[in-house]
């Protein structure tokens, strides 16, 4: 029996921006004044609308037999996705891109099952605010992290919602609308941007969120290319006011068992959530807790590396923190799976551990050698690599957000 990978879009998430619709190469995605939807036999599976979603509603996976793939008028008429009626693609919390398939065992069990967020993680609110409502904040505070001298222009930018009610967890992220018009003259849509701050607040107590933000320059081809959300961030002055959606994310959570260890790994923004996990726990050490902190971060120069200054400062026996530099001239380019490949002896009895939870953020192409660098560790242990990577994410316990 021929099986499908079949792409879906939940309609109980998606905004109806037509991001989606208007990014796809194929003209597989089309909508009805109900939902947004995927023709099953012209999508390929090329992933290019899943980054520019700014809900994940996009990123739904299930496997199915060519014959009983689901018509467009089915997905039509849904309130809900289905859920997965046999061996399903998308692991605990994982959207598994196609290539990174030769790493799954598909045919296992183990698969089964919705995306799930750790065991002991809070629940989190979602889709609050939406396109058509959204909330707004006022900029707080707007400062460039990265150095001057750095080509990379990052940006920590501190939102306060008021007395407006925008509750989030560490993981989760919000959407920033620009204002304006495309130019098809229609709205911009929202751009989705993780959060940086703790469940408390970027101040304790405070009813605010942070923002890890890059400046768009360049187009992933390296030609010049002005993002229009980033520059609109990056240029926001304290006091202004923008429209934010969401929150989002109901996976990418941390644990809140305090015997839980974080395994977090991160290329330049893929800092955001990280940030906001370790605040948390730094925030809420309990005395005598068994749960530690590991983080890869990644960056071309520790110029380009935002949050060096307060990273390097916090004491090793809270984090054991390793930074991999790229691009230090005289020294060989790191990556972050080289610099986990050469702690192997440190990050193995972890994989091992079901106390661990892995943390992957930031660029898309780090995906694949993180994942290879981990199995060649697990492997290199002792492990069965298949179980290990099943387990991590039948339990919730391993998470990617690359854009
Ligand atoms: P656009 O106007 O949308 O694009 C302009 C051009 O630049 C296009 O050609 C586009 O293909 C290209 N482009 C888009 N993004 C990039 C990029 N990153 N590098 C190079 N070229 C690019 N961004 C952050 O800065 N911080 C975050 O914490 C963050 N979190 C995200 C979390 C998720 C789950 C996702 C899906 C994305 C996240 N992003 C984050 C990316 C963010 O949503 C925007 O895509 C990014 O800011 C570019 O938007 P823009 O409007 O400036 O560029
Ligand atoms: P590189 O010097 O090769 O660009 P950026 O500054 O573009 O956000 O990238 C952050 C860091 O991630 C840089 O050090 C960059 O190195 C690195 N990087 C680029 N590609 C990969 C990859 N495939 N895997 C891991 N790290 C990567």
């Amino acid at each position: 029996m021929a099986m499908l990978n079949q792409h879906l879009i939940d309609p109980q998430i998606c905004i109806r921006c037509n991001t989606c619709e208007e990014t796809c190469p194929n003209d597989a995605i089309t909508h009805d004044a109900n939902n947004y939807v995927v023709k099953a036999q012209v999508c390929n599976g090329c992933m290019a609308c899943v980054p520019p979603c700014p809900t994940g509603a996009i990123d739904n996976w299930r496997q199915v037999s060519e014959a009983d793939a689901y018509s467009i008028d089915a997905q039509f008429a849904w309130d809900e996705l289905p859920s997965q009626q046999s061996t399903a693609q998308q692991g605990a919390g994982v959207s598994v891109p196609h290539r990174l398939e030769h790493l799954l065992d598909s045919g296992s069990d183990v698969l089964r099952g919705a995306s799930a967020p750790p065991w002991s993680a809070a629940r989190p609110h979602v889709n609050l605010y939406t396109q058509n409502a959204p909330a707004t904040a006022v900029v707080a505070g707007n400062y460039r992290l990265t150095n001057e001298t750095a080509d990379s222009d990052i940006h920590h930018i501190v939102l306060d919602f008021g007395t407006t009610f925008f509750p989030v967890l560490e993981g989760q992220s919000i959407g920033v609308v620009p204002p304006g018009a495309a130019p098809n003259g229609r709205p911009y849509h929202a751009r989705q941007y993780s959060l940086a701050n703790p469940r408390d607040g970027e101040r304790r107590g405070c009813n605010n969120v942070s923002l890890t933000v890059k400046r768009v320059i360049r187009d992933h081809d390296g030609n010049p290319a002005r993002g229009v959300c980033s520059n609109y961030l990056c240029d926001l002055r304290k006091g202004d006011r923008l429209a934010v959606i969401g929150p989002f994310g109901s996976t990418f959570l941390m644990p809140n068992h305090p015997g839980s260890h974080l395994l977090m790994i991160c290329t330049g923004t893929g800092a955001a959530p990280m940030r906001a996990m370790t605040e948390y726990r730094r925030r809420h050490q309990c005395d005598g807790a068994a749960g530690r902190l590991m983080l890869f971060f990644g960056a071309r120069t520790p110029q380009e590396l935002p949050y060096f200054g307060p990273l390097t400062n916090l004491p090793k026996g809270f984090i054991d923190a390793d930074l991999a530099f790229s691009r230090v001239p005289g020294r060989p380019k790191r990556y972050v799976q080289d610099a986990l490949r050469e702690r192997a002896a440190d990050v193995g009895p972890w994989l091992a551990d079901r106390n661990t939870h892995v943390y992957v953020c930031g660029l898309k192409g780090m995906e694949e050698g993180v994942l290879l660098a981990l199995r060649d560790i697990a492997q290199r242990h002792g492990l069965d690599w298949q179980r290990v990577w099943a387990d991590l994410r039948r339990e919730g316990r391993l998470h990617l957000e690359t854009y």
